[in-house]
């Protein structure tokens, strides 16, 4: 039996437009969700920010930023700062996403700055880890996400802080956005590999404790088997968070 609480943590990208939005945020205040049973979160874009939390105002739903800077103000053009995310209403940071890493050249080095600095900001990092098909292929995978583990967390580690609050997710490139979801077998080899190196690196009770969610593909269909491995806590979703009748159903795994 797992203690960790579930948590479906919906990551919008840069998809919906207000109106879009609004429909979808309504959708999900009206609906009928334990929160005893499970958390919820969406990341929508930043400008969608402050209507999400005008309209999730008064629900348990928490709200996230998909990316930030690590230093809280100055000349980087472009940029947001964990202050910003939180004056927007964030509580959470999804960090590290394998988009940022492969489209906008992020690397653990960076990762790790954000990571510490959400940290400090007081905001919940979300860290995401995963490998490409290749390397997959090539029997990389856990050298992969092994030193992704150790990069991306490296200062809170040495530092002897990281949060048992931090989540992290795993999300295989070869399955984002493709429709190919890991096995739930497969998922779960790398969740215990995941929270192994925690507790061997972070502490025992903090690596129980961490949440690690699954990401890629995730459906309706697919989310109850995914959730009855031992080491997966929820799920990152990306395609089917953008319609609440999918998002629901995934968040209501629980309903069995
Ligand atoms: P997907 O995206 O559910 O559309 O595969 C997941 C993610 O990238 O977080």
């Amino acid at each position: 039996m797992k203690n960790r609480k579930p948590l479906m943590a919906a990551n919008w990208k840069m998809n919906l437009s207000l109106d879009e939005a609004r429909d979808l945020l309504a959708g999900i205040k009206g609906a009928a969700i334990d929160f005893d049973k499970v958390d919820v979160l969406v990341a929508p874009p930043f400008t969608t920010l402050q209507l999400a939390r005008e309209l999730l105002s008064g629900t348990d739903v928490f709200i996230a930023g998909q990316n930030m800077h690590w230093e809280a103000k100055g000349a980087f053009t472009g940029e947001i700062s964990p202050l910003m995310l939180k004056e927007a209403g964030c509580t959470h940071v999804i960090l590290g996403h394998s988009e940022r890493r492969a489209l906008f050249l992020e690397t653990s080095e960076t990762v790790n700055q954000k990571v510490e600095a959400s940290i400090e900001a007081g905001l919940t990092p979300i860290v995401c880890i995963g490998e490409t098909l290749e390397e997959r292929e090539e029997e990389k995978t856990f050298d992969i996400i092994g030193a992704q583990l150790r990069e991306s967390l490296k200062s809170k580690c040495q530092q002897g802080k990281l949060p048992e609050g931090l989540i992290m997710a795993y999300e295989p490139v070869w399955a984002i956005g493709t429709g190919k979801t890991a096995t739930p077998e497969q998922a779960q080899e790398a969740h215990l590999f995941v929270r192994r190196w925690l507790k061997e690196n972070v502490g025992h009770d903090t690596g129980e404790a961490i949440r690690i969610l699954y990401g890629g593909s995730v459906r309706p269909e697919n989310i109850k088997e995914l959730m009855s491995q031992p080491d997966i806590d929820g799920a990152l979703i990306g395609g089917a968070s953008l319609r609440a009748d999918s998002f629901l159903s995934i968040i209501r795994f629980y309903e069995g």
